[in-house]
C-alpha cells in the first residue's frame, strides 16, 4: 500500500455529485512492456502526451446503502450499455478501493466516449483510465481536499492501465524509477523537465493501417515478458535507451532522438514476435510505411521518425516546422497504405475538466 494516497474512510456530506473530464492518449517513446504486481513497470518509460485523441468521461455519484465491499457501477459508452468493459472496471475498483474507500457508499453511473477508434493500437485504455481517475479525484477533492491531486490521479490511472498514468500531464512524461530523473518512481508519472523547446512543437500523425480490434491485449503481452528468453536484456536496453533519450530531449539532438525512438518501437515488436506464443501485429503496409519514411528522411533531410504501439498503426513524429512537407508526403506516398485514414495530433498537456450538463 502506498500510504500517501490513502483517503479518509467516509465522505460525510453525502450528496449527489457529477463531473466530466477529458484525457488524451499518449505515445510512448521508451516503451513499457513487462510488469510485476500490481502494475509496477519492469523498466522506466517516456512518452509524449497527445492533444486531440481524447476520451471524455462523466460520472454521476449517487449515495446508496451498500453492505458489500465492492463498488457498484454501471458503464455506458456514448450512452449505450457496454458490458465488455465491466470486468476491467471491476478489477480497477478492487485495486483502488483502499485508496478511495468512500466509493462503496455511492452508485457510479459512468459514461465515456472516445473520438478515435478504440482497441486499434491507439492507447484508448490510457485516455479512458486517466479520464475516469480524473473524475474520481474531482469527487474526492470536492469533499476532502487532496494536496497532490495530479499525482494521485496518475497513481489511480496506473492501477487501471499502466501507461494511463502518463496521460495526466504533459507534454513529456516519465514513469518508473530511473537515476537520471529526480523524484521518478514506479507509482505515478512525473513531468520531464528541461527539454529542448523543439519538442513543444512536436506533431504525431497516426496512420490507421488497421483500425480493427487488437490481436493481443497488452495484459497478455506484459504477462508473456515474465518467461520471455530476452526479457532481462530488453529491460537493460530500455533503461539504457531511457538514459540516452534524456540527453537527446535536453539537447534537441534529433538524430539521436530518431535512432532511439525507432529502436524502441522495433524492440517492442521484436519482443512480441519472439514470445511464446508469438504475435505479429505489424502488417505488410506497416513495413511499407517504415521504408517510405526512411527514404523520405534521407532524401529531404527532414527529421521525421516512426514509432509503433501494440498494433499495426504507424505514428509519425516530427517538428511542426515540417508539417506541410510531411502532410504532402502522407498524401502522396503513404495514404495508399492506410486507406487515406490518419489522425493529425500533436503534443498536449493532459487532463482537463469539462462543464457537465445532464
Ligand atoms: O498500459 P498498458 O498495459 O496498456 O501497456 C501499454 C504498452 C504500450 O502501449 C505498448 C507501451 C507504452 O509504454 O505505452
Amino acid at each position: 500500500m502506498v500510504k500517501e494516497f490513502i483517503s479518509q474512510e467516509k465522505i460525510l456530506s453525502k450528496n449527489f455529485f457529477n463531473c466530466k473530464w477529458e484525457a488524451p492518449s499518449n505515445i510512448a517513446l521508451i516503451k513499457y512492456w513487462g510488469k510485476s504486481p500490481v502494475q509496477i513497470p519492469m523498466n522506466p518509460s517516456i512518452s509524449f502526451t497527445l492533444k486531440n485523441c481524447l476520451t471524455k468521461t462523466d460520472i454521476s455519484f449517487e449515495p446508496i446503502k451498500n453492505t458489500s465491499n465492492k463498488v457498484k457501477f454501471e458503464f455506458t459508452y456514448n450512452g449505450e450499455s457496454k458490458s465488455d468493459f465491466n470486468s476491467k472496471l471491476e478489477i480497477f475498483f478492487e485495486r483502488i478501493i483502499n485508496y478511495q474507500p468512500f466509493l462503496i457508499d455511492y452508485y457510479l453511473k459512468i459514461n465515456s466516449v472516445n473520438n478515435f477508434p478504440h482497441s486499434s493500437g491507439i492507447a484508448s485504455s490510457a485516455s479512458a483510465m486517466a479520464a475516469l481517475s480524473a473524475c474520481l479525484i474531482d469527487f474526492e477533492n470536492s469533499h476532502n481536499p487532496i494536496v497532490k491531486k495530479h499525482k494521485k490521479t496518475s497513481f489511480l490511472s496506473r492501477l487501471g492501465s499502466g501507461s494511463a498514468c502518463r496521460s495526466v500531464s504533459g507534454p513529456i512524461m516519465t514513469w518508473g524509477k530511473h537515476s537520471k530523473i529526480p523524484k521518478s518512481n514506479d507509482f505515478y508519472a512525473t513531468k520531464f523537465l528541461g527539454y529542448h523547446q523543439i519538442f513543444d512543437t512536436y506533431c504525431d500523425s497516426i496512420l490507421l493501417v488497421d483500425s480493427g480490434k487488437k490481436e493481443v491485449s497488452s495484459t497478455l503481452g506484459h504477462e508473456l515478458m515474465k518467461k520471455h528468453p530476452f526479457a532481462s536484456s530488453r529491460f537493460k536496453q530500455a533503461k539504457n535507451n531511457f538514459s540516452l533519450l534524456c540527453v537527446a530531449l535536453k539537447s534537441g539532438d534529433l538524430d539521436s532522438f530518431i535512432k532511439i525512438v525507432e529502436n524502441e518501437a522495433l524492440q517492442l515488436h521484436a519482443m512480441m514476435m519472439t514470445s511464446n506464443p508469438y504475435f505479429i501485429l505489424i502488417k505488410p503496409k506497416t513495413l511499407n510505411i517504415i521504408n517510405e519514411i526512411r527514404d523520405f528522411r534521407r532524401k529531404f533531410n527532414i527529421p521525421i521518425c516512426f514509432t509503433l504501439d501494440a498494433g499495426a498503426n504507424v505514428h509519425l513524429l516530427y517538428p511542426q516546422i515540417h508539417k506541410s512537407d510531411v502532410l504532402e508526403f502522407i498524401k502522396k506516398n503513404l495514404s495508399i497504405y492506410c486507406n487515406n485514414c490518419y489522425i493529425n495530433d500533436e503534443v498536449g498537456v493532459g487532463i482537463k475538466k469539462i462543464k457537465f450538463v445532464l
